[in-house]
């Protein structure tokens, strides 16, 4: 154990060094060593300390978070009373100013030193000696509240300045912040917990401030910005707002990379675009750019209006954020079936343009925000991110208003729509008859692994249904060469080739036409596994939830799913068309569970068969009752290999797997 005079000298020296690190990572943003190197120094300024308790003061790098809460917040007097700034809202409200401060100093051209506006709480920090002892809010500009316990959590402000030169006193003031990362973090965290998001980081920073736990005041992402001095006791600070932010910066505290000194107005306005192109990329919210006149003689000058300088003025952006009423709720269905619900709202200028609609996404984001029609909200439009609805004013609720629920019935086809376990998501149930899924259900029965009808690809069939031939896949059989010749950049030639290709889909199986119909969850296995259990399509369409359920591999999700589409008569009708329609399929013979030939048998299949396609050994192993999967594994009790093999051949051999060549495969299926 080192003595205590040997402790004290290590103390002064780890401080000396962390505070230093701090600095290089917080301020400067430009760190020396690593992680882990800062946390050895640190972890040894810990030790001696706890060996010496004596030797800690409220200023050493460890004594950020203190453990008592308190029970109320003292007041703070501010000597040197904290302003607010002028706004100005357009181009010529900033004409104006510069004109009147030009007018007033008698000069041409006036410097400006230009800053973002950030989004935060002004707070005032008192060092005494270069010790942080005191730390405001604003409050009403002359009397705030003493956070100093919570504005030393935060690791971006410095509890002692560096170097010499600073003065007696000096009260720094800046702005505390959230940023976005730190903001959506939080919020996440809350979420899952179940607690109250923050509406916006301000909100957040201003909440997590005002807390009488510094504890809690330390878990919070909070960081700091300085742009400015208060009160100066015995000191000197340079001439101009531009060279004291930079002091600012050499005694530790943290300044805004994106302040500059600019000529004139025209700088001003340039400066304004250029962060405004930035705003979005920025880390933190900005909500405009600040300009002062530089020079102090001319700021004193200038002087005060009110409680806002005449020197300075706080150029805003449009708006992120504004309230109106939702006039309606609407649901929208997309090519998948899903149903949005978008809030339709009275008008409103927000982040620079009109808004009149806003996503609502599902129920479960409705019902987070109970967001009811005639409800008053707040509406937030970021950058060109599509405009969300941020929350309810409860407040400006009037009367009673109902609660949304998604609609029972398509609003485009009127068929049911179902919510399915476990899914935000609502659907649409109509998939062979709804308009707007028409595109995506066509495409899908036309695939190669459905109806496999070739040369029927996207591009024809988005023509197809955009000039009103087809409308559901039954109406594909009834086209004419003449019809097809009609549209752009068909020829004569490849309109045969798709009728002969038509006319070659008609005859299939009952696993590939299940699979077709494009029911929700029904994939191709599942398809399979239907066509074999129940043999025909008459019986798989009247069966119940409960028998469907026997089937392996059928859950109620499935089932439900499945006993929903056959119970939409628009489905049923379609399906009539197509059988009408000459579609056609080899009578599937149902074989009890336990005579399939090859259940509980893993096969691959690799290399090209020669007296079948893939597909159909596929189909064939799985009609008898085996499993068909992509790679050879421990699993797998047979691999087939047809010509010019694959990798999946060395791996079978390798992990002595038994090899089926494809006449072997042919005698298995007999
Ligand atoms: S200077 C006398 N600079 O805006 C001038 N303020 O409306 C005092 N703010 O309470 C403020 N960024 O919270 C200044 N770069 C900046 C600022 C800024 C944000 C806030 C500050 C102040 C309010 C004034």
């Amino acid at each position: 154990m080192p003595t205590h005079k040997q402790a004290r000298d290590r103390i002064i020296q780890l401080r000396d060094e962390i505070n230093y690190h701090n600095y290089r990572y917080y301020i400067l943003d430009d760190p020396e060593i690593t992680d882990s190197d800062y946390d050895r120094l640190l972890r040894e300024l810990q030790d001696l300390e706890q060996q010496y308790p004596d030797l800690i003061t409220p200023d050493s790098p460890t004594q950020r978070v203190g453990a008592t809460p308190l029970e109320t917040f003292a007041e703070v007097k501010h000597r040197v009373p904290m302003l607010s700034l002028g706004n100005a809202f357009s181009e010529q409200e900033v004409l104006d100013f510069d004109r009147r401060a030009r007018e007033r100093l008698g000069v041409d051209v006036v410097e400006y030193a230009v800053e973002p506006k950030l989004d935060g709480l002004a707070i005032s920090l008192r060092y005494e000696d270069g010790i942080l002892v005191q730390a405001g809010t604003r409050g009403d500009g002359t009397t705030g509240e003493d956070v100093t316990l919570n504005v030393r959590t935060i690791d971006t402000i410095p509890l002692r300045l560096i170097g010499h030169d600073y003065p007696k006193v000096l009260e720094v003031r800046g702005e505390i912040i959230m940023d976005k990362a730190g903001f959506e973090k939080l919020n996440q965290s809350r979420r899952e917990q179940g607690e109250k998001e923050f509406v916006n980081p301000r909100n957040a920073a201003a909440g997590s401030l005002r807390q009488l736990d510094p504890r809690i005041t330390a878990s919070r992402p909070l960081s700091f910005f300085s742009y400015g001095v208060g009160e100066l006791v015995e000191g000197e600070l340079p001439d101009r707002h531009s060279a004291i932010i930079k002091k600012l910066q050499d005694w530790g505290l943290r300044i805004n990379p994106e302040t500059q000194v600019v000529k004139g107005v025209q700088g001003c306005l340039e400066y304004y675009r250029r962060i405004q192109d930035k705003r979005a990329a920025l880390p933190y919210e900005i909500d405009g750019v600040v300009y002062k006149v530089d020079p102090l003689v001319q700021q004193e000058q200038l002087g005060f209006v009110a409680r806002a300088p005449r020197w300075a003025i706080a150029h805003k952006f449009p708006a992120q954020e504004e309230m109106t009423e939702v006039e309606a709720i609407d649901v929208q269905v997309g090519r998948t079936g899903a149903l949005t619900p978008v809030a339709r709202l009275k008008p409103v200028f927000v982040g620079g343009v009109t808004v009149s609609n806003a996503t609502l996404h599902n129920q479960d984001e409705i019902d987070r925000l109970d967001v009811r029609v005639g409800d008053t909200v707040i509406v937030r439009r970021a950058g060109d991110v599509i405009p969300q609805i941020v929350s309810v004013v409860k407040s400006r609720r009037q009367g009673r208003l109902h609660k949304f629920k998604m609609p029972e019935h398509c609003p485009v086809c009127g068929s049911a729509t179902e919510r399915l376990e476990g899914d935000a998501k609502t659907f649409c149930t109509g998939g062979l008859y709804c308009e707007a899924q028409r595109k995506e259900m066509i495409k899908h029965f036309a695939s190669r692994r459905a109806m496999d009808i070739e040369g029927l690809g996207d591009k024809l069939v988005e023509q197809l249904v955009d000039s009103a031939l087809v409308h559901d896949p039954a109406d594909l059989y009834s086209l004419t060469e003449a019809q097809l010749c009609g549209l752009e950049r068909m020829a004569q030639k490849s309109a045969r080739n798709i009728l002969a290709a038509l006319e070659k889909s008609t005859d299939t199986t009952l696993a590939r036409f299940i699979y077709a119909l494009g029911i929700h969850n029904v994939g191709e296995t599942t398809a399979q596994t239907l066509s074999q259990h129940f043999g025909s399509l008459q019986r798989l369409m009247a069966t119940d939830e409960e028998s469907l359920q026997a089937v392996p591999d059928v859950g109620p999700v499935v089932a439900h799913s499945i006993v929903t589409f056959f119970s939409q008569a628009h489905n049923r009708e379609v399906i009539e068309k197509l059988i009408a329609a000459g579609l056609h399929w080899p009578h599937v013979e149902i074989k009890p569970e336990d005579a399939l030939p090859l259940k509980g048998k893993t096969f691959v299949l690799t290399g090209t068969l020669t007296r079948m396609s893939r597909d159909e050994a596929r189909a064939a192993l799985q009609a008898r009752g085996a499993k068909v999967s992509g790679s050879v594994s421990k699993k797998t009790d047979y691999v087939v290999v047809g010509e010019n093999p694959g990798s999946k051949a060395a791996k079978a051999e390798q992990l002595g797997v038994e090899i089926l060549t494809e006449s072997r495969l042919v005698q298995l299926l007999e």
